[in-house]
């Protein structure tokens, strides 16, 4: 079978890893027989270089031609500067916008050979399996007014937390459909004590709930969530929760599964169900790691697993799909390490060679 997707590889170490990740898709292409068509683009601080723009018109066109797009990472110190007019992120949250990919699904999957590797007590670590859904077009990061301003007694400034019942029912949808094929437990995470929005949120959960009686839902302030993610993670299944709170989460989330590097993340379109195809746009949770570019350092694992999580959800691969992520365990269990998880008697690599490795174990 053929696929198109569109490669937008960005900035800092992006294009690094995503040229890991192409290694691994093409071996998948060899081995199941299927070839996938790339469409190259800019987003992010080099669009803001060569076009002026953090989001060309052309690069927006390609992806809404393509069944999916893979994404790098956007940002660096270059553009860093508060008084500019464009910055690199804008072409990245102008991209989730412009595709209504507002399904974030972050998978914290702890990897049994990694459990030492991370900075908490293995017996926290051990078994810890969750995935955030996060909402990623609405809430503090798109809701009107935001601005800055003048008056006489100073500068000002606002965001808004504004959610309607339908973007709320969307998501919480979302959760629940995945609870459905894990362990049927949905955690919405709120700060419902105090924020009008969270009130809505809370209460259109427990709607949905009606719709399904085999889930168990559950509602959790967000800071408490904030400490039983360290505390106790693995009693999690499913999260579904807010734009602002979700982004803050998940980066704490990720040093469970010892580095950001491990992280990757689906933005979906549209409500996963088995046997479905949804547009989304795939990406690492880690940024652009402005330090680490060009040194051949990066983890390419995150930009892996999100080729992976791309061809499950978008391309309806399920097969290919587990064996990547099954090559990934293989060579974390043949012992080699990125900087970034290395430990004591393990073999530490670069981003190239942690690619060909895991390319080489791809379908076994
Ligand atoms: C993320 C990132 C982005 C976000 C930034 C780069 C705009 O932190 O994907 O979590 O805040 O959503
Ligand atoms: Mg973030």
């Amino acid at each position: 079978m053929q696929f198109e997707l569109a490669v937008l590889p960005g900035d800092g170490v992006g294009p690094e890893v995503t040229t890991e990740a192409i290694k691994v898709l093409e071996a998948v292409g060899k081995k199941f027989s299927h070839s996938f068509k790339l469409n190259y683009g800019l987003v992010g601080g080099v669009a803001i270089d060569q076009e002026g723009t953090a989001l060309p018109e052309d690069t927006l066109k390609m992806c809404r031609a393509s069944g999916a797009v893979l994404l790098g990472a956007v940002g660096g110190p270059k553009w860093d500067d508060p008084q500019a007019k464009v910055h690199p992120e804008d072409g990245l949250l102008a991209l989730r916008k412009g595709l209504g990919l507002f399904a974030n699904l972050r998978p914290v999957k702890v990897s049994p050979v990694l459990v030492d590797s991370t900075n908490l007590k293995p017996e926290v670590i051990r078994g810890v399996d969750f995935i955030f859904v996060r909402e990623l077009t609405g809430g503090l990061y798109f809701a009107q007014p935001k601005k800055r301003w003048q008056t006489a007694k100073g500068r000002m400034a606002t965001d808004s937390m504004t959610y309607s019942e339908q973007e709320i029912e969307r998501i919480v949808r979302v959760g629940f459909e995945l609870a459905r094929g894990r362990r049927k437990k949905l955690t919405s995470v709120d700060k419902a004590n105090v924020l009008e929005s969270s009130r809505l949120w809370r209460q259109v959960a427990v709607e949905v709930a009606g719709k399904y009686p085999d889930v168990e839902l559950d509602h959790m302030l967000v800071d408490a969530c904030s400490m039983r993610i360290i505390q106790n993670p693995a009693y999690f299944d499913v999260l579904v929760t807010e734009n602002m709170f979700g982004d803050i989460l998940t980066d704490e989330a990720s040093m469970l599964a010892g580095s950001m590097g491990m992280l990757p993340s689906a933005s979906l379109a549209g409500v996963p169900q088995e046997g479905t195809k949804i547009f989304g746009m795939y990406e690492p949770i880690h940024g652009s790691a402005p330090r680490r570019a060009g040194l051949d350092m990066a983890n390419p694992i995150a930009m892996i697993l999100s080729t992976a999580m791309m061809l499950r959800h978008s391309f309806g691969l399920a097969k290919e799909a587990q064996s990547v992520e099954t090559a990934v365990d293989e060579v974390l269990s043949d012992g080699y390490r990125t900087y970034d998880i290395m430990a004591e008697g393990k073999t530490k690599v670069g981003t190239k060679r942690m690619g060909d490795l895991t390319a080489g174990k791809v379908g076994g």
